[in-house]
């Protein structure tokens, strides 16, 4: 097939956490249970949550599985606490992992995604379909969602090829006409590289990341994608 440079996307594939939903109300339930801590701790938790995925994905052998997107939160949570040194409860801590199953959608999330059909409107997120499917529900979106890919599939995270190629079998779309959409920069990085389309959502106005090739579009919410693609 002949694609010509400005073919519309035939499909999206949107990141889940920090993308689609908010994940503001982990540190507003995280300063309740630790007051003026409670930036820090969502701060440092998600980054560390981030990072963990990328080390047991180098780490994996067939041996030695990779943990999944639960267990890393946990984890890092975990880890957060100590360098913060917060004495939080076993059950203040299983309350921050849970309110990753009810995190908002962003304000503009549903409107984008009811403007993209009937184009396919798909989840490749790092979390377990477990998490997914009941965040997709209680967020309200799942009616306006194709369907929910996780990377346990590849059983390998993000930003590695075997995930975004999870997209391309489930789609049968050549990766270019994918539209795939991220508020995550290395990600919207991660899948220029493999031959995505990309859209980086960047919220917050930040530099782009520089270990890959930059995301194709740069946008400041996703009520600006369906103009876009
Ligand atoms: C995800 C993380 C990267 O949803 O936000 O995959």
């Amino acid at each position: 097939m002949v694609l010509s440079r400005t073919d519309p996307p035939a499909a999206f594939v949107f990141d889940a956490y920090g993308t689609l939903f908010d994940v503001h109300s982990v540190a507003t339930l995280a300063e309740s249970l630790a007051p003026g801590r409670g930036d820090d701790l969502a701060r440092l938790w998600r980054a560390k949550q981030l990072e963990y995925t990328w080390l047991s994905s180098l780490m994996a052998t067939p041996r030695r599985r990779r943990r999944d997107f639960d267990r890393v939160t946990a984890d890092a949570l975990d880890f957060a606490c100590a360098v913060l040194r917060l004495r939080l409860t076993r059950d203040a801590k299983r309350s921050l992992c849970a309110a990753w199953l009810s995190l908002a959608p962003f304000p503009d999330a549903r409107k984008a995604l009811a403007a993209l059909v009937p184009r396919p409107r798909w989840i490749l997120s790092n979390g377990t379909l477990a998490s997914l499917l009941p965040l997709a529900r209680a967020s309200g979106l799942e009616p306006l969602l194709t369907g929910i890919l996780s990377v346990d599939a590849a059983d390998v995270y993000k930003p590695s090829p075997r995930v975004y190629q999870l997209a391309v079998d489930r789609l049968a779309l050549p990766p270019r006409r994918i539209a795939f959409v991220s508020s995550n920069c290395w990600d919207a990085i991660g899948a220029q590289a493999f031959g995505f389309t990309a859209y980086w959502i960047n919220r917050a106005g930040v530099p782009v990341d520089r270990h890959g090739p930059p995301p194709r579009y740069v946008l400041k919410s996703l009520a600006e994608l369906p103009a876009q693609a």
